[in-house]
């Protein structure tokens, strides 16, 4: 069996994704659960692109311990500082420089010759080694640039140190058996080329991503990038939790494995959608809500005799519990205590106690609470922001009538320690609610998305509502959950205004 190493970038790439920002707090609980997941190397972002990164990249560092963290950096030397100081404490740290090598990147964006991308690179990676064991190069753009090129480039990089190289379909043009054959070329072609891991980092614009990932390994890389859902820049990158199924079905096929622990997927993957406000659709591979549903006749007569004639993947080998009906009413502090360990969450004493009573107080309205509830309320006690000054609901009201004009009524504790009362009217409830919010909220505010799910099945199911917002002009998402949708939609409003703030006061830190 040849290792596949897995190279996470959903804290980097993925937060590329159109809309999504992710605060500190988030970035740590996602690589602690990138962790537990199994992958080997985690990119936990761009130290050099802004102060929160680098805040977060630091953190995480200094936090996770059974992976390697890596940063990336463009071939400028001050990236390449920002990424050691952001990981000088992890403990194994590895540095990830890029450059594009396609004719088109190189004239127009780079505005450099091929020759002077050359001693760039190789500049670049000498640099990086002065301080990091691991380095990774990235040639970007790699399935669009001249295979002689790309050879001649890899040689040298590797000859001044570089420990990876990676070849991505930076913009998702390639067909499998092209990318493969690339990659088939540089190991005939590059003398150097068996002291490195070769790595491939696919992108979906063409729905290749998966197919090419394959292609790669295929054709001799050790390395497969990618994101949890697939998340990342336009249509996203390939699906990590897709790659490390298929492997584990297709092993009569594939004589390769990687270190993922399937069972952990379900829990990363809706992790990710909660914190991104991704929504997975409910079609998706192996984490979409229909991934294991068996809709027609013929299918469940099939799954009901065998279950194997129309099932290739079990629920529980991804970690989907297939009776997830949990506490209840009369269930107490310990039992609670326990489903939150086997949830997989660690929170501090504090957390538990305003848990319980966020717990409790479903259970007043709601007969069965669900694994999916109470992960949704873990995961927003795990990640609250509470101890930077922010706006928190004391009480609202909403008066509609099919033929009235909707008018709220709001109350919300202010950061300043004040508490204020406002009322307005809007076309809709939902309007009206956000319109009063506008009139205490100081900071301008403007939305411009708004989705609504539902958190599992039944009339009493949470609301999910997801926003974005612009605050000040810092793009922002807001989540909230509650069981009235619109409660769900006035949290998930200040929750992106009180990201907002919070970012601000961590960028600085
Ligand atoms: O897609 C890409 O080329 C990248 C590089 C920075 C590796 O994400
Ligand atoms: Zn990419």
């Amino acid at each position: 069996m040849t290792q596949i190493k897995i190279f996470d970038t959903t804290l980097r790439d993925g937060e590329q994704s159109p809309g999504v920002n992710l605060n500190q707090l988030e970035k740590l609980e996602l690589a602690k659960q990138l962790e537990r997941f199994g992958v080997d190397v985690m990119e936990a972002g761009f130290p050099a692109s802004s102060q929160g990164d680098f805040n977060a990249v630091k953190k995480i560092a200094e936090t996770v311990k059974n992976v390697s963290v890596a940063g990336l950096a463009r071939a400028v030397k001050s990236d390449i500082d920002a990424c050691w100081e952001a990981l000088k404490n992890a403990e194994n740290p590895r540095l990830h420089v890029f450059i594009a090598t396609s004719p088109i990147h190189m004239k127009y964006k780079l505005k450099k010759s091929p020759e002077e991308v050359i001693e760039t690179a190789v500049e670049m990676v000498k640099y990086g080694k002065q301080f990091f064991d691991h380095v990774e190069w990235s040639a970007e753009d790699a399935s669009r640039s001249d295979l002689d090129f790309l050879a001649k480039i890899i040689e040298k990089v590797i000859d001044a140190g570089a420990t990876v190289i990676n070849l991505p379909d930076t913009v998702g043009y390639t067909m499998p058996r092209e990318y493969g054959a690339m990659f088939r070329y540089m190991k005939e072609n590059v003398p150097n080329i068996d002291k490195v891991d070769l790595s491939c980092h696919c992108h979906d614009d063409l729905g290749m991503a998966l197919a090419n990932s394959f292609a790669a390994i295929e054709n001799g890389a050790t390395q497969v990038e990618g994101t949890i859902n697939g998340i990342g820049e336009r249509a996203g990158n390939a699906s990590l939790e897709e790659f490390g199924v298929a492997l584990a079905i297709r092993n009569d096929y594939y004589p390769y494995q990687t270190n993922l622990v399937l069972k952990e997927i379900k829990r990363t993957s809706d992790m990710v959608s909660k914190f991104t406000g991704m929504t997975v659709p409910g079609n998706k591979a192996v984490v979409g809500r229909n991934a294991f549903a068996h809709e027609s006749g013929i299918h469940q007569d099939g799954v009901l005799k065998n279950a194997e004639t129309y099932e290739i993947i079990t629920p529980e080998l991804v970690g989907v519990q297939s009776n997830n009906l949990v506490l209840g009413k009369h269930s107490g502090r310990h039992a609670f205590t326990d489903k939150i360990k086997q949830l997989g969450f660690t929170l501090t004493d504090d957390k538990i106690k305003e848990a319980f009573v966020a717990f409790k107080s479903l259970t007043d309205r709601k007969k069965e609470v669900t694994d999916d509830d109470l992960f949704a309320i873990l995961t927003d006690i795990q990640t609250d922001t509470s101890n930077v000054k922010r706006y928190s609901l004391q009480e609202f009201k909403v008066q509609y009538g099919s033929s009235d004009k909707p008018s709220a009524t709001v109350t919300l504790h202010t950061p300043d320690d004040d508490i204020i009362e406002k009322t307005a009217t809007g076309q809709g409830s939902v309007e009206a609610l956000y319109n009063t919010l506008d009139q205490i909220i100081k900071e301008e505010t403007h939305l411009t998305d708004f989705q609504l799910n539902s958190i599992g099945k039944g009339r009493d199911a949470l609301a999910e509502v997801h926003v974005s917002l612009t605050v000040e002009d810092v793009h922002v998402t807001g989540r909230g959950s509650a069981q009235d949708v619109l409660e769900a939609a006035v949290q998930a409003y200040l929750n992106g205004v009180n990201r907002a703030i919070y970012r601000t006061t961590t960028d600085k830190v």
